[in-house]
């Protein structure tokens, strides 16, 4: 075991820095991964505990550590280079009727491919599946169910599931019923129903830019245009933008996830959220909120939904269990605020109601707590995941990538330069058995053709290490501009 030459020139505290930097180094700890306690290494080199901590905060100072209360300090991805915060100029957009492109649908296609590493796709619990917990709750909850769970349930719902939901909000602060709760088939319905309460065909409807390839697909699927915000890579979409394109156009809602967003992961601060409340119900306009991520934030505290700023009821939050524990149950919900006898009249036409057995699994899963141990659990792995995947990202791609620093979710946004069309190596991409969506697919304009979302939503393994390399040779090898 290494010690610390205590006859040496060099301050102690140095030495500690020093045996930090070796470790990584070495390859013995990686981005990510917690240090040593502060009272574990001044065992380990019969120094005190102060002169370990004055090495940690001089790491810290330095970025490459971070220290998370009440858990420890961690490794930083040191190499990568983060997305400096940008903004485009909001005149610069236009609504637009969106053309579906076959490229979304390779993504989707290349989820099932066999021997092909997923990056493309978001799907955080692949990080830490509860798969066994809900599946021992589904065959206690079948075996006592099973004629039920045949039949129809409720157009809104199980009220058990309801309640407890009612239950979570009042924990945030938003005093709503659980009637006045609406259960979907994913976050996918609920977003649909909302659109369909507050605007029709021909409507423009304002999205995030860039934003999630789904959302766009849905408001072009409903005839309506997207006018896509430009939405700043930390701190989400920035009020005083909006409030000029609200000026500029006539804008029928406003389709934003203000929490975490996808593909940034950018959040928005609880005021910026109120501010961006008032200004839009002052002018009549609803905001139809996209939950799904904001469980999976890496902050100390859960951001606030915007329906708790909201006063006339334009609020409409959605948002699922599909992020945080089973895609594949395609269970959702949505607090449609004032509109909810349009939006259980929409629910009724579209699909009546939403199989049971999956909502009564998730109820039990609440109830039993362990639902909330799980969501602690993937918070940190996915935290852990991103730290790594910057890292081996900014390791295999040329140095002037630039990658985002989410702040919370399962995906990173990676900036090529400016002529590199990743959309024109995903098919290689494929080939070599490694999947990622291309930056054109967020946006109804076709921008950012020379970005690409790389999903660290992922079981950790050895192929993930040579996936990325694969993408990084793809990413050197693209041609040079002529
Ligand atoms: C931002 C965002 N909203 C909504 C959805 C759809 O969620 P669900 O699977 O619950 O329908 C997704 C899924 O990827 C998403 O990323």
């Amino acid at each position: 075991m290494r010690l610390l030459d205590k006859s040496s020139s060099e301050f102690l505290y140095q030495q500690v820095i020093d045996f930090v930097e070796d470790q990584e180094k070495s390859g013995a700890i990686r981005a990510g991964d917690k240090l040593p306690s502060l009272r574990k290494l001044s065992r380990q080199f019969e120094i005190s505990i102060p002169t370990v901590k004055q090495a940690y905060i001089e790491l810290e100072r330095q970025g490459s550590i971070s220290a998370r209360p009440q858990s420890g300090y961690y490794l930083k991805a040191k190499q990568a280079r983060t997305l400096k915060p940008m903004r485009s100029l909001w005149a610069s957009c236009q609504p637009v009727e969106i053309s579906c492109r076959s490229i979304i649908e390779q993504v989707y296609e290349a989820v099932h491919l066999p021997d092909t590493v997923a990056l493309g796709i978001s799907n955080p619990v692949n990080a830490h599946p509860p798969d066994k917990a809900l599946a021992r709750l589904m065959r206690s909850v079948l075996s006592k169910n099973a004629e039920k769970a045949v039949s129809y349930g409720p157009v809104n719902g199980d009220p058990k599931l309801r309640l407890n939901l009612a239950y979570r909000y009042h924990e945030q602060g938003v005093a709503i019923n659980h009637d006045d709760i609406i259960i979907t088939s994913g976050a996918q319905e609920a977003l649909s129903i909302a659109l369909q309460c507050v605007a029709e065909r021909g409507d423009i409807i304002a999205v995030e830019s860039p934003c999630f390839f789904g959302l766009i697909e849905l408001i072009e699927s409903l005839g309506m245009k997207a006018l896509e915000v430009y939405t700043c890579t930390e701190q989400g979409i920035c009020v005083e933008e909006l409030t000029k394109v609200i000026e500029q156009h006539p804008v029928k809602a406003c389709l934003f996830s203000t929490a975490i967003s996808n593909p940034l992961g950018s959040m928005m601060t609880n005021q910026q959220r109120q501010n961006m409340v008032s200004l839009l119900e002052k002018h009549d306009i609803p905001l139809i909120e996209d939950e799904v991520y904001s469980d999976l934030y890496f902050s100390k505290d859960r951001p606030v939904p915007a329906q708790l700023y909201s006063k006339k009821g334009l609020v409409l939050t959605c948002s699922s269990f599909s992020k945080t524990a089973a895609p594949g149950y395609r269970v959702g919900w949505l607090l449609p605020g004032r509109f909810e006898e349009a939006a259980k009249r929409i629910k009724r036409a579209q699909s009546c109601s939403t199989p049971m057995l999956q909502q009564w699994t998730l109820t039990d899963y609440l109830m039993s707590g362990e639902y909330d141990r799980h969501l602690q659990v993937l918070r940190k792995t996915l935290r852990y995941n991103c730290e790594r995947m910057r890292a081996l990202i900014a390791s295999h791609f040329p140095p002037e990538v630039c990658i985002s620093q989410p702040q919370g979710g399962s995906v990173l946004w990676v900036r090529c330069r400016s002529h590199v069309d990743t959309s024109k190596f995903f098919t290689q991409a494929i080939a070599k058995g490694v999947s990622f969506a291309p930056g054109e697919i967020f946006s109804p304009t076709g921008q950012y053709k020379n970005f690409m979302r790389i999903s660290y939503g992922v079981k950790w393994c050895e192929k993930i290490d040579k996936a990325i390399a694969d993408l990084g040779k793809l990413v050197h090898d693209y041609p040079e501009k002529s």
